[in-house]
């Protein structure tokens, strides 16, 4: 399906609804996790939430448009006739909302003719609503937004984040011991999706991570693009799961050319 400006919208609308019920629901369960209480298991809660607001999402989706596709980090896969596809992270950021942090996000993406054409990604914590259509901008609670003014990487601050398994790990942490002395400095906030708004916002200069999922960067991808971010992978790739950078033309190249030097899109050389 081909989709006009006023489709888009429209289709954004439904996504900051449903974000927005999502977000209030994630930050109510949110207040009633105690990471310290050893007595129960608090994973299990965070698991648990993560899945019945990927529910809400799916539901909500469904009710106001049936013939949709729904992916979800969660499980979730619908599969529709109208070529719209929704792609869903509950909660970007989980061990961030185990611990009682801010950066945890709800993210969705919608999807037409394989392209992002609109996104939502509500930290309800924080009080942040950023919102962006295909062609239409970014914005952060109606507030347009603009990357910052491009630097040379020895003046870029630049968020990373981690993989969970420990040989990613430390092939990352080999990527870091190179990229940190060439950069402003390093940001690790722990959700993806707040981290590509927050280049898309200025708060950082650039992003890059390995390991990311669709519903990690979909609609995070599209807000830091509407803000004038490049956002990729390696050699004019799109973003994939071997890695994903964002910043602003000219800091991206020399960002890029950096990390695929280091081998920043593999887990380094096999063992044994
Ligand atoms: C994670 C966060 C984190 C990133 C990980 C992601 P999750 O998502 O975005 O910042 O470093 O790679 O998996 O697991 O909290 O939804």
């Amino acid at each position: 399906m081909s989709t006009s400006a006023e489709d888009r919208s429209a289709l954004l609308a439904i996504a900051v609804d449903i974000a927005r019920e999502a977000g209030r629901v994630a930050a109510e369960g949110q207040a009633g996790i105690d990471v310290l209480d050893t007595k129960s298991t608090p994973t299990d809660v965070v698991t648990e939430m993560d899945r019945a607001v990927e529910e809400l999402i799916r539901e909500r989706v469904l009710a106001r448009r049936p013939d949709d596709s729904v992916l979800g980090e969660e499980g979730a896969d619908e599969t529709g006739s109208s070529g719209v596809r929704w792609i869903v992270d509950p909660i970007d950021g989980t061990v961030n909302y185990l611990y009682g942090r801010e950066d945890w996000a709800v993210c969705i993406a919608v999807e037409a003719e394989g392209r992002t054409v609109a996104g939502v990604v509500a930290a309800p914590v924080r009080g942040d609503l950023y919102t962006a259509t295909l062609g239409g901008g970014a914005y952060c609670n109606g507030e347009r937004l603009a990357v910052a003014p491009p630097v040379p990487l020895d003046m870029a601050l630049v968020a990373t984040g981690f993989g969970y398994s420990a040989r990613r790990r430390a092939q990352q942490a080999e990527v870091l011991r190179t990229v940190l002395p060439r950069v402003r400095d390093i940001r690790r906030g722990g959700s993806a999706a707040v981290d590509l708004c927050g280049v898309a916002r200025g708060r950082t200069n650039a992003y890059y991570e390995r390991g990311l999922n669709p519903w990690d960067w979909g609609a995070a991808a599209l807000i830091a693009q509407e803000a004038g971010a490049r956002v990729g992978g390696l050699h004019g790739a799109p973003p994939n799961p071997d890695l994903t950078i964002a910043a602003p033309p000219g800091l991206f190249e020399e960002l890029h050319d950096l990390l695929a030097g280091l081998g920043a899109d593999t887990d380094g050389p096999e063992e044994g």
